[in-house]
Formats: structure tokens, sequence, C-alpha cells
């Protein structure tokens, strides 16, 4: 009987052994990953200063999420924190104490929004969405950022970024998604980036508005449903027409739009759109193909 226990006591060993062996190893690779320097020129834009642009820039951040996470006033918030995993702070953009805003040239702005590079340490930027954001063209992100620099200071230090031994073990066996560090996946030399679609109720703007407000993150590559990256959440629905969506009419889309509130659904990401990008986003997915439900 003892010699029985005494086997189990070493093969019970032995694979606590291997966990904590192969955590560590996990630990150094996420470790080295949110570490990496990238050195990165970015091309110039050029930032515009007229009101019309900062308006617009105003609006983009309101529909692609900027002011969701940074807060109505850009002054920043605390995304996370959690002394299991760790503290994650979504920076104050402005130009006040604390804020990024008090030192970043335009280049720096480009490195952080389109290539999701923290300027001053080059390390990639961590829950920050620059994949969908890399493929705005210039003039829009010229816009975006002109109204990022005009935001009032507000002075708010959140400090710094500090995730734990098990959220970085977490982190390299991709428990948070393979797009969380973005600048990982972005193609770095614009290559990927469309040329630009001229505004309107067309279905190629849809297409660029979807990409960059990053409907697919939750939708699915295909549209046609998928995981929601946080934890405890309902997927994303199919909307491609071969989902319920398919029945919905412009107005249905319009009225939803202007009146849905959901927890796990940024309907709000819609009151910064005109009429005709709201009706560009429908009639995109209207002429996506009638898929089946990605999540059954
Ligand atoms: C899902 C939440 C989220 C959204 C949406 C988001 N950000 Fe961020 N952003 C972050 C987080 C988190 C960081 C800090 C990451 C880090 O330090 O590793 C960050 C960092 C930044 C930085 C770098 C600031 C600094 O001090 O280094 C800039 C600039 C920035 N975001 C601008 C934007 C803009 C512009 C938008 C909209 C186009 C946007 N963000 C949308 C979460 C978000
Ligand atoms: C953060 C995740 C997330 C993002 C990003 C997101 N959605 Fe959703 N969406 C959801 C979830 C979850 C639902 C279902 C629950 C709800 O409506 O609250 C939903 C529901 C919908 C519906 C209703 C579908 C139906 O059949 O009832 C439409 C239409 C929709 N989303 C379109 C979009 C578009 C267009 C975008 C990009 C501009 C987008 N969503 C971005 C998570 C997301």
């Amino acid at each position: 009987m003892k010699k029985i226990f005494k086997w189990i006591g070493v093969v019970l060993g032995g694979l606590i052994g291997l966990i904590v062996l192969l955590a560590i190893g996990l630990y150094f690779v996420g470790n080295a990953r949110m570490n990496k320097t990238y050195n990165i020129q970015p091309e110039a834009v050029t930032i515009p200063t007229d009101e019309g642009s900062i308006e617009r820039g105003q609006r983009w951040a309101r529909s692609l999420g900027c002011t969701g996470c940074h807060g109505e006033d850009l002054s920043g918030t605390v995304m996370f924190d959690d002394p299991a995993l760790g503290y994650i702070p979504v920076p104050n953009l402005t130009a006040g104490e604390g804020g990024a805003g008090r030192d970043f040239t335009d280049a720096d702005w480009i490195l952080a929004v389109r290539h999701g590079i923290d300027p001053h340490e080059g390390r990639p930027l961590l829950g920050m969405p620059s994949g969908d954001y890399s493929y705005m063209t210039d003039e829009d992100l010229g816009e975006l950022i002109a109204f990022l620099k005009s935001a009032p200071p507000v002075e708010n230090d959140l400090g710094e970024i500090r995730l734990t031994f098990l959220a970085k073990v977490m982190l390299a066996a991709g428990a948070f998604g393979e797009e969380v560090l973005s600048a990982e996946i972005i193609d770095h030399s614009g290559a990927a980036r469309p040329s630009p679609v001229e505004p309107g109720a067309s279905v190629e703007y849809g297409d660029y508005l979807v990409r960059i407000v990053g409907c697919r993150t939750c939708h699915g590559a295909e549209l046609a449903g998928g995981k929601h990256p946080e934890p405890g959440a309902p997927p994303g629905p199919n909307i491609t027409p071969g989902g319920s969506f398919g029945e919905w009419s412009l107005e249905d889309f319009r009225t939803a739009a202007a009146t849905r509130q959901s927890k796990y659904m940024p309907w709000e990401a819609f009151a910064g759109m005109s009429n005709h990008e709201l009706e560009a986003i429908y009639l995109y997915l209207q002429s996506l193909p009638a898929l089946e439900n990605a999540i059954k």
C-alpha cells in the first residue's frame, strides 16, 4: 500500500514540476512580447488645424470608441485593476498633468494610434485596438489627431501598466486573444491600408467603416458571428444576411443605432455617425453573402 502512495506522490510531484516549468516558460514568452522594442519611423501625416477637421475628428473619436475607453473628456480611465492579474490604465490623452498630449509630437500620435506602439518606450501598447485603426486613411487619421491635440487639458496621472506573473502566463497562452498586442499583427509598412474611398452611402465606404470601427472583433472575421473578447459576454451575432439581420430594413437599423443600449454591443458608437455613414454600413452588411451562423 505504502509503495503505491509513494509512486502517486512521485508522479504528482513530477506533474506539478512540469506545470511550474511550463508556466515559467510562458511567463518569459509573455514578458518578452510585452517588452519587445519596435523601431518604426511612421510616415508623416498632415494634421489639420481648422475647426471643421477638428469637429470631424471628434466624431471619429466617438465612433471609433476612443472616448469609450479613454473617457468622455479623454482624461483616462482604469480598464482593469485586479490583485491576481494586474493594473491596466487607459492613459490620459490630454495635455494636462499625466497626459500624453503634454509631450507627444505628431509622429508620436501616429505611432501610438496607427502602429499600436508606445512612443516613449517603443513597446507594443496592450489592449489598444490599433489593428483596426491602422486601416484609417491619412486624412481621417489626421482629423482624429487634430481633435486629440485640441482636447482641453485635464490633470490625471494614472501611472504605469503592471501585469502579474499569472497575467503574463495567460497572455502567452493566448487567453486575451491574438490581437491584444496589436503591434504584432499590424502591417507596419502600410501596404495593407486600402486606397481612400469617397465618403458616402456606398458599399465600399461601409466596408471601410466596418473595418476601422472593428466590428469583426466581436462579430467574427466573416461577420457571421464571433466570440466576444470579454469573458462571460454573449457572442456577437451573425450580421450577414444569413442571420436575423437579413430581415432588417435600413429604418430598423437606424432605429436600433439611435435607441438600443447594451453592455456588450457599442451601440453608442453609432451616435457619432452621420446618416450616410450608417447607410453605408447597412448597405455593406446587406451586400455580404448570406452565411450560416458561425456560432451555433
Ligand atoms: C478598448 C479600449 C481602447 C480603445 C477603444 C482605445 N484605446 Fe487607446 N489605449 C488603450 C490602452 C489600454 C492603452 C495603454 C496600453 C499600454 O500602456 O500598454 C492605450 C494607449 C493609447 C495611446 C498611448 C498613450 C500613451 O501615453 O502612451 C494613445 C495615443 C491612444 N491610446 C489613443 C487612442 C485613440 C485615438 C483611440 C480611438 C481611435 C483609442 N486610443 C482607442 C485602450 C483603448
Ligand atoms: C464589443 C463587441 C462588439 C462590437 C465591437 C460590435 N458588436 Fe454588434 N453586437 C455585439 C453583441 C454582443 C450583440 C448582441 C447583443 C446586443 O445587441 O446587445 C450585437 C448585436 C449587433 C446587431 C444586432 C443583430 C441582430 O440580429 O440582433 C447589429 C446589427 C450589430 N451588432 C452590428 C454591429 C456593427 C455594424 C458593428 C461595427 C460598427 C458592431 N456591431 C460592433 C457585439 C459587438
